[in-house]
Parts: C-alpha cells; structure tokens; sequence
C-alpha cells in the first residue's frame, strides 16, 4: 500500500486531535482511501514536552526547515497566530507541497498570498476546520451549493463565546469561571481575546465571504463587537423575554430581500451587488433558527437563490470534532495523490 507522507505543525488541541483520530481510525482510513498516512513529522515549540496525544512514531521537531525539505507531500498547519504559520505554509505551497490549515487566522489575514500561491504551484490548500471545526460547511459551499448565488451567511461561529453565554444563561456561571472551564476543554484561542471580543468570528466570516460572495475582506475591516462587556443581568434579562444572546457573524447583500427562484427577487438579487457584514452579540427568541445552537456548536445559515435556506449545525470546536475536519481535508488531498 503506498504512504502518503504528512507533516504536522502543532501539536496542542487540533494537532493532537488530529493525530488520535489517526491514530484510533488508521486500518479504517486506509482501507476507505487504499493507502496509508504516514506522519513523518511533528513540529512544536518544545521538543521536550510530555505529550498528551499520540505521535504515531513522528520526528518531533523544532526546525520548519528540515519540514520544507523532506519529502512530505502534505503539510498540516495547527500552530495558530498569524506568523510563523503563515510564511511557513506559503514556502510549504512555493516547494509543491499541500497545505491543510485549521489557523483561520492566518488565513483570513493572508487569503489572497496563500491561495495564490497554492494556484501558481498547482497544489491544493483545504481549510475546512477553519470555520464551523467539525461542520463541513466549507465543503458544501465549494461543492453541491457551489451553483447558487448566495444573499446571506450567517451564523454562530465561534464555539467559546457561545458555550460562555449558554453557560452564564443556563447554570448563572460567571463569566470568567466560564471562560476558564471553555480554555481547559481545547475550545478558546490560545490568546482568548480572540474570541470574546469577536475576532475570530471575524476571521471565520472573512473566509465565508470569499467563499460565498467571492469578495475578500480583510478581518481588521470587519465591524465587530465581542462578549467581554455582557453582564449576567443582561443575560438574565433576555430570557425573562424568552430570548438569548449570540454572537452572530453576518454578511449579506444590502436591502436584499430573501432570494427565491421568485423571478423579481432575482433581479434585485443582481442589483444589490453591495455586502454589509459584520459581528456583533444579539438577541434572538425561539423563532430564529440558531435559538437552540447552544454550548460550544456552531450554527451556520446560508441563504442561496437556488436552494433557499441551508442550516448547518454541530461542534465548532475542540480538539476532535476540529481534527475531524481536518482528517477529512488530509484524506481528500491524499486520495488525489
Ligand atoms: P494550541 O495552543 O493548543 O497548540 C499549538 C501547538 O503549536 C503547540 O503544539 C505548540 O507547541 C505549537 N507551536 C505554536 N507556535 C509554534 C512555533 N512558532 N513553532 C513550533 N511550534 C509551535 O492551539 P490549538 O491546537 O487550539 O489551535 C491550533 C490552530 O487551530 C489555531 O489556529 C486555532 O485557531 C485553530 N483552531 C482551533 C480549534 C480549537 O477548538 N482549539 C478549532 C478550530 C481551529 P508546544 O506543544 O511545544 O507548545
Ligand atoms: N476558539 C475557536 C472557537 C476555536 O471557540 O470557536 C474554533 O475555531
């Protein structure tokens, strides 16, 4: 059976998830694929490290370098920040080798340079757990969706903040015992500013709108609002309404009503050729769909002309529903080879 030969960088939550599902699934995964995921290498930072996860007989390495110039074909990128991972996966893309990323804000920050790269060596760069962890949301947007002209996505992206407010509305948590519990379970950023104030709903919807609306937005120019300032009386407030609080990531053709196949709606659909987006904590009764996504799950509602509405839901973080994603753009690359 023929080895495909993989490199991991990072080796926390989403490299060591990653590492257990092939570890726990390899006789299957080589089985559905007919070849086998050899990972050759591990970058991390400490070398030294007691580790948690399984290494699966990798090279442990501090130095990218001997990464770029072995013979792996496939390159995972886990570390998160913007740098190193970014330069690390543009020379990994310049030398021909394939590039899966969790770090979505690396690549929100450099989408156009990283696909442009991948273009020009012909080689590919997934990213599907960069948005929604383990929902295949990414997939279908780039593939049986791919036909619609989309007016909306919105959603419910980012796992920490949704688990702290469902937290804080259900058992009246404190905000900081909250975020402390979202850290120790693999879901927050390893900087968790991040994610209350809505910067990596930012970078997540950053990436849906190119994807969707082929119009890159840099993360930094998307208006946000984080978490950090709701208080529990505010919480407490909404749901003597019957409402919650979510963090909702959106963009959406301006003034565009619901696109249907309805004939007038499409015309106007052409016309409304502007995208308001934005994050921002709203208030949302049990009418709206995303009222039940709750704890760390990811809700993602994409409208399209063809399709109407499409909602996606499940875990949106954590080391093993993020490396299932990841797992999947592994194979996908790998079964192409
Ligand atoms: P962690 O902080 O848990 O792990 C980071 C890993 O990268 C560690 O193994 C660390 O080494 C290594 N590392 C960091 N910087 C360097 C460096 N400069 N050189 C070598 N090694 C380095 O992060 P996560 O696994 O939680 O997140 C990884 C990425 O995945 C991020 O981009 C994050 O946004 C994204 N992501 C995370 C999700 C989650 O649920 N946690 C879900 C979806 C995406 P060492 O072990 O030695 O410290
Ligand atoms: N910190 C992120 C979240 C990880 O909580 O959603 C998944 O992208």
């Amino acid at each position: 059976m023929e080895n495909i030969k993989i490199a991991i960088l990072g080796h926390g939550n989403v490299g060591g998830g990653t590492c257990e599902i092939l570890s726990q699934n390899m006789q299957l995964i080589s089985e559905r694929i007919d070849k086998k995921i050899l990972v050759s290498y591990i970058l991390v930072s400490d070398t030294k490290k007691t580790r948690k996860w399984p290494t699966l007989g990798a090279k442990l390495t501090d130095n990218f370098e001997e990464i770029l110039n072995s013979d792996v074909q496939i390159v995972v990128e886990v570390l998160g920040g913007i740098e190193p991972a970014s330069s690390y996966m543009e020379d990994a893309l310049k030398t021909g080798k394939h590039v899966v990323t969790a770090n979505k804000a690396a690549l929100a920050a450099n989408y156009p340079i990283l696909t442009k790269a991948a273009k020009d060596s012909g080689v590919s760069l997934l990213f599907e757990a960069s948005v929604g962890g383990g929902i295949p949301a990414l997939s279908a947007i780039l593939g049986n969706l791919r036909g619609n002209r989309f007016s909306e996505v919105s959603g419910i992206l980012n796992g920490t903040t949704n688990y702290i407010l469902t937290k804080m509305g259900s058992e009246a948590l404190a905000y900081d015992d909250v975020l402390k519990s979202a850290q120790e379970l693999g879901f927050a950023e390893a900087d968790p500013t991040a994610d209350v104030e809505g910067i990596d709903a930012a970078n997540k919807l950053s990436i849906l709108m190119a994807l969707c609306f082929d119009k890159y937005v840099h993360p930094d120019d998307i208006p946000r609002k984080g978490i950090s300032h709701i208080t529990l009386d505010d919480i407490k407030s909404a749901k003597s309404q019957g409402k919650k609080i979510k963090l909702l990531g959106t963009a959406r053709l301006k003034d565009a009503i619901h696109l249907s196949q309805n004939a007038e709606n499409a015309k106007l659909a052409d016309k409304a050729s502007e995208i308001e987006y934005f994050v921002e904590p709203v208030s949302i009764d049990d009418s709206h769909p995303l009222f039940n996504v709750d704890n760390e799950y990811n809700g993602i509602l994409i409208r399209g002309n063809a399709v109407e509405d499409v909602m996606m839901y499940g875990k949106g973080a954590g080391p093993l529903p993020t490396g299932s994603a990841v797992v999947g753009d592994i194979l996908k690359i790998a079964e192409n080879l």
